[in-house]
C-alpha cells in the first residue's frame, strides 16, 4: 500500500513509499482510510524534533474510514461501517494522568497517512453522523486535547471571560468552536488580521494580534481579564498571559511551539492566585464526551485545504510556515 514514511535521509523528511502491513491481531481491525489529518506532532516529527523517532515509520495521528477486516476478538458488525480512530493508546484507567505505555498512533505505530491502517477494535468510534468522512479527519487528535483542556482542566463554564491564543492553529480552532457551544464569552489571539476576522465571523468576540507589544494592555482594558488561558505556543509569551489571566484564574496549556520561558515571574503567580496546568490529549472518557459534544452542537470542524497524498509535502510545508486556518486534511479513498 502507499503511505508518507519517516525518512530523515531526505532533505523533506518524509517520501511515499510502499509499505506491507503485519498480520492483523485477534484484537485488531483493519481500516481503508478515507482521510487523514496532520497534527503539528507530524511536523514535529519530521524535523527530527519528536522522542524515539524510526524512520520508515508510517506517520498520522488522525483518520477515517472504513472498517474491511476484524480479528478474531473483534465484533465483525464493525466490517462495512465508517469509523473515525481514537488515536491515544494505553491512556489507562486514571483520568487525571495517562499510564506509562501511553502512545499516540503514528510513531512509533504505523499511523493514519497510508491507504490502510490496523489498529486495535477498542479505537474505532462511529462516525458522528454530521460530518463527512472528510470532516471526520479532522476531529481526533485536535479536538480531544482541546475538549480535555476546556472542560476537564479549564473547567469552563458558561458566561466566562476566555482567550485561546494562535488561533490558526488545529486545536485552538476546535477550543474555539467548543468554548462558544457553551456559551463562553471567547477572545483570540494570531499572527493574522485576515485569521482574527475569521475568528470573529464563527463567533469570537473580539482579537489581539500577539506580535504587537500593545496586545496585553489592549486585552486588558477591553476584557478586564481573562478566567482561562488555552495556549500553547508557551516561550516568553508566558509573561504575557501571566499578565492578561484575572486573579483567581487558570492557564491550560498544551504545547511549547516556542520551547520553554527563560523566566517565571512566581510572585505574581502567587499573589494572584493563579492556577497553571498542563494537559495531553486525553483519556478514552474525553474522547466520548468529545464525540457527543461534537455530535450533539453539530460542530463542523474548520478545513483550511483537502490536499491529495501527492500534495503530503505542500501540505506539510503549509502547516511549517503556520500559513494554515485549521486543519489540513489529506483526501486518500479515491
Ligand atoms: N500535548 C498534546 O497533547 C498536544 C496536542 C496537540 C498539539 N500539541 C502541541 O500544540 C502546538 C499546536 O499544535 P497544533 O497541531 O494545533 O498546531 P498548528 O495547527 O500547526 O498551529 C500552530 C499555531 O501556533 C500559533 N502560534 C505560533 N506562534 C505563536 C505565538 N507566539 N503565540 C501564540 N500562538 C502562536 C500559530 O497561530 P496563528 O496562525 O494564529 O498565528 C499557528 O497557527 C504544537 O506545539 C503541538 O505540538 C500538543
Amino acid at each position: 500500500m502507499k503511505a508518507i514514511v519517516l525518512d530523515r535521509t531526505l532533505p523533506q523528511g518524509i517520501s511515499i513509499q510502499n509499505v506491507t502491513l503485519g498480520p492483523l491481531g485477534d484484537h485488531d481491525v483493519r481500516i481503508e482510510v478515507a482521510a487523514a489529518a496532520l497534527n503539528h506532532r507530524d511536523e514535529w516529527c519530521r524535523q527530527g524534533k519528536y522522542a524515539n523517532l524510526k524512520d520508515g515509520v508510517v506517520l498520522g495521528s488522525d483518520g477515517s474510514g472504513i472498517v474491511v477486516e476484524a480479528g478474531k476478538s473483534v465484533d465483525h458488525s464493525w466490517i462495512g461501517k465508517e469509523v473515525i480512530i481514537n488515536p491515544a493508546l494505553h491512556w489507562g484507567d486514571n483520568q487525571r494522568a495517562q499510564s506509562p505505555d501511553f502512545r499516540i498512533l503514528g510513531m512509533p505505530d504505523h499511523g493514519t497517512l497510508a491507504e490502510f491502517i490496523q489498529v486495535p477494535g477498542d479505537r474505532i468510534y462511529s462516525k458522528p453522523d454530521h460530518l463527512s468522512l472528510v470532516e471526520a479527519a479532522a476531529l481526533p487528535l485536535a479536538g480531544l486535547t482541546a475538549y480535555r483542556a476546556l472542560f476537564y482542566q479549564g473547567e469552563l463554564k458558561q458566561g466566562q471571560n476566555v482567550l485561546i491564543t494562535g488561533i490558526g492553529g488545529g486545536v485552538a480552532q476546535f477550543a474555539l468552536q467548543f468554548a462558544l457551544a457553551q456559551k463562553a464569552t471567547v477572545y483570540v489571539s494570531s499572527s493574522s488580521q485576515d485569521k482574527l476576522a475569521a475568528a470573529t465571523a464563527l463567533g469570537a468576540k473580539g482579537g489581539f494580534i500577539y506580535s504587537e507589544p500593545t496586545w496585553v494592555e489592549e486585552a486588558k482594558s477591553l476584557t478586564g481579564g481573562f478566567d482561562l488561558v488555552i495556549d500553547s505556543a508557551m516561550g516568553n509569551t508566558f509573561g504575557n498571559l501571566l499578565d492578561v489571566i484575572k486573579p483567581g484564574g487558570k492557564l491550560v496549556f498544551f504545547g511549547a511551539t516556542l520551547g520553554n520561558p527563560s523566566e517565571m515571574n512566581v510572585r505574581k503567580i502567587f499573589w494572584n492566585q493563579l492556577t497553571l496546568k498542563g494537559t495531553t490529549m486525553g483519556s478514552d472518557r474525553d474522547f466520548e464526551e468529545m464525540l457527543d459534544f461534537v455530535s450533539h452542537h453539530k460542530i463542523m470542524p474548520v478545513i483550511d485545504h483537502v490536499f491529495n497524498f501527492d500534495q503530503t509535502i505542500t501540505a506539510f510545508d503549509r502547516m511549517r510556515r503556520g500559513a494554515q486556518l485549521g486543519k489540513l486534511v489529506l483526501g486518500i479513498m479515491q
